[in-house]
């Protein structure tokens, strides 16, 4: 016989270590099949029960010798332990199952999903890719520069050189890292204008460039200043470039960005890179040019600075002024953001409170 029968089972016959061994084989082979807990009793009934197959061989000891019935018997026991406590780990395994199928069960998918958070991006970000669009229409390219700048490009390429009082325009946060002559010669840019002698550096004209860019100030802060923030600087150099070019290029600008019915203002300024320099301001979107806080009782807010490149900036790459002329401007796009979408305070922008940047 190759596989065993329920004959194997059948009570009457004298038990011995070996029908006691097979039953221990055969128990196990079952145990594995079962499925689930009525399997498991049947099997429970089959081995265990007052009239398995286990109990019944057992009782067949009575009419053994006794030195027999004391070493079967001693089989017999250890036998029914191990079924029983496979018995009862199968339990427990079936139990668990059942458990875990009734909570799957118990899962209702006609529930509505949870809203997952989506991001967005930031006003600052929305602002400068509007404006950047806005320019780039106009045959505008977008380049990128560094935030930790030269001494050498942040002043002296824009004709600020050391001790110019000029300097004092820009409070600057300094890299505590000195070089061969003692000096403190990198910093944080506090400005975009660098990148003007970067780029003509490296290319020769016509250029037009949109450079934005974060900056930083060591400056303290108040509804319209903040010590980082960014700058979108402009600039274009090309042969017969002349003062009509940039204001018929910053007023297209403030038509795109503000709309036609807001005014714009040009005024005389000093920046020691530019000549003639102005500053160019909106009227205040908050008073309508009345004057109040946000517009330091002016009526208009300043936008941005701006000017004919200076000679001595384009002799400073290499350009010859008698050929070349351009125009520069840079102006502060979480300004232009306040103007836009009535925000009072700059440094809502920066400080990640939820309230403010889900408005966006
Ligand atoms: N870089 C100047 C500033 O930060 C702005 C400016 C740029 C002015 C270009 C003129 C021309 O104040």
């Amino acid at each position: 016989m190759d596989s065993k029968t329920d004959d194997d089972l059948t009570p009457g016959q004298p038990v011995t270590n070996e029908s006691i061994d097979q039953l221990l084989v055969l128990g196990r082979q079952e145990l594995l099949k079962v499925v689930d807990l009525e399997e498991l009793e049947q099997w429970r009934l089959r081995y265990l029960g007052r009239s398995g197959a286990l109990t019944i061989a057992l009782r067949g000891l009575s009419s053994l010798p006794v030195d027999q019935r004391r070493v079967i018997g001693a089989a017999g026991n250890t036998a029914r332990k191990s079924l029983e406590e496979l018995y009862d780990s199968t339990l427990n395994t079936l139990q668990e199952s059942n458990s875990r199928m009734h909570f799957q069960r118990s899962i209702d998918v006609t529930m509505p999903g949870r809203q997952p958070s989506v991001g967005r991006l930031h006003p600052t970000i929305q602002i400068v890719r509007e404006i950047t669009q806005a320019f780039s229409s106009m045959g505008f390219q977008v380049v990128e520069g560094p935030e930790v700048e030269w001494d050498k490009y942040n002043f002296e390429s824009l004709n600020i050189p050391q001790d110019h009082p000029a300097r004092d325009m820009w409070d600057t946060l300094w890299v505590d890292q000195q070089d061969k002559d003692g000096r403190f010669s990198t910093l944080l840019r506090t400005h975009t204008s660098p990148m003007q002698a970067r780029v003509m550096e490296r290319t020769e004209p016509p250029i037009r460039v949109l450079v934005p860019g974060k900056c930083y100030r060591y400056e303290a802060t108040d509804p319209t200043h903040e010590w980082h923030f960014y700058q979108i600087e402009g600039l274009a150099v090309d042969e017969g470039i002349n003062f009509a070019h940039l204001k018929g290029t910053l007023y297209e600008f403030a038509r795109r960005i503000f709309g036609r019915d807001r005014k714009i203002r040009f005024r005389c300024d000093y920046f020691p890179f530019v000549e003639p320099g102005v500053d160019v301001s909106v009227d205040c979107f908050k008073c309508d040019g009345a004057g109040c806080r946000v517009c330091a009782e002016s009526g208009w807010i300043e936008i941005m600075g701006a000017g004919m490149v200076h000679p001595k900036v384009l002799e400073r790459v290499g350009y010859d002024p008698k050929k070349y002329t351009g125009f520069a401007f840079g102006m502060g796009p979480e300004r232009i953001a306040m103007l836009k979408y009535g925000i009072d305070d700059i440094r809502h922008f920066y400080t990640n409170d939820l309230r403010f940047l889900m408005q966006f």
